[in-house]
């Protein structure tokens, strides 16, 4: 294993089989070898005179451990792109190497497999099961990973803990704020402790302070957990946290730059100062 590339949790001997999704053993990722890569990627819907080309040849390289925020006018092919990425859908052309893995030419089935082993997902809307606890919502995709009660109890009690909602775990989502249903939701995106999350405008549906809250968490679990978090938004204050900034443009990558000084990073260092913990 290089040297530069620590283990991953939940990371898998290198060779064979991957046993968690039944394909080849990804490749870690190493400096010239990001997580993810795309080249040409293309994607139409549709056929004939009513095809719509959304994506039009999108190279995007990125990296174990970035916070990527992803902007751009309605219609350019965000969600596409993010759809693409998650493995939800297909390009049309193009390759999306996942840590070395062709999943262009994966079946759905495999693909479905490697979605669920490495990827979480919040969206907009929450998506929570309305007369289903906090808690039973968080444990829905160990349900479906055919897991131990004890074992799912213990998971989504962590990570209901890790988004701050220790003590509000057996009320329903109509018991909760708009921020703390989407904070369910990003626990039960976190529950099978994936390498990746994806998130729609996850602060589409919030406040502002409710927007800063799920922002700083989102920090939070890429700084400290080390999770690459790929976020879409239409607000630059809240892509102001990520530590990359892409924008797309009618189909393609237009601009892409590094934030040198991602918000909550200059909060954590004005923490640091006040308490006189830093030079
Ligand atoms: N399933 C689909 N069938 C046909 N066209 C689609 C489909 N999904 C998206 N499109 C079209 O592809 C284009 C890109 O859509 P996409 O949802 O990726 O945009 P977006 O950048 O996420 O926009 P928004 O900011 O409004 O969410 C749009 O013109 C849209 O109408
Ligand atoms: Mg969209």
């Amino acid at each position: 294993m290089s040297p530069h590339a620590p283990p991953l949790r939940g990371s898998l001997p290198p060779g064979g089989a991957d046993p968690a999704w039944g394909g080849p053993a990804p490749d870690r990722p190493v400096n010239d070898n990001p997580l993810i890569r795309l080249r040409g990627i293309t994607k139409t819907y549709g056929e004939g005179h009513t095809a719509f080309q959304a994506l039009k040849g999108v190279d995007l390289d990125i990296q174990q451990g970035d916070f990527v925020a992803i902007m751009g006018p309605s219609g350019s092919g965000k969600s596409t792109a993010m759809n693409t990425l998650g493995c939800l859908d297909v390009p049309t052309t193009g390759e999306y190497l996942f840590r070395g893995v062709h999943v262009e030419s994966l079946s759905r089935d495999q693909r479905a497999r490697l979605r669920r082993r490495y990827f979480g997902f919040v969206f907009q809307g929450f998506h929570l099961l309305a007369r289903t606890s906090a808690q039973e919502n968080v444990e829905l995709p160990l349900v479906y990973r055919g897991e131990p009660a004890a074992q799912r109890h213990a998971a989504a009690h962590t990570a209901l803990e890790k988004v701050g909602l220790k003590g509000w775990e057996h009320h329903t989502p109509g018991e909760l704020s708009g921020g703390q249903q989407q904070r369910v939701a990003i626990a039960r995106a976190i529950v099978t402790e994936p390498q990746v999350l994806l998130a729609d405008e996850p602060t589409g549906n919030l406040d502002t302070q409710r927007s800063h809250e799920i922002m700083e968490l989102l920090w939070r679990l890429n700084a400290e957990q080390g999770i690459t978090v790929l976020m879409v938004t239409h607000e630059p204050d809240m892509a102001a946290y990520a530590r990359r900034i892409v924008r797309f443009v009618d189909g393609v990558v237009a601009s892409d730059e590094r934030n040198p000084h991602p918000v909550a990073l200059q909060a954590a260092h004005a923490t640091l100062n006040d308490a006189g913990q830093e030079a």
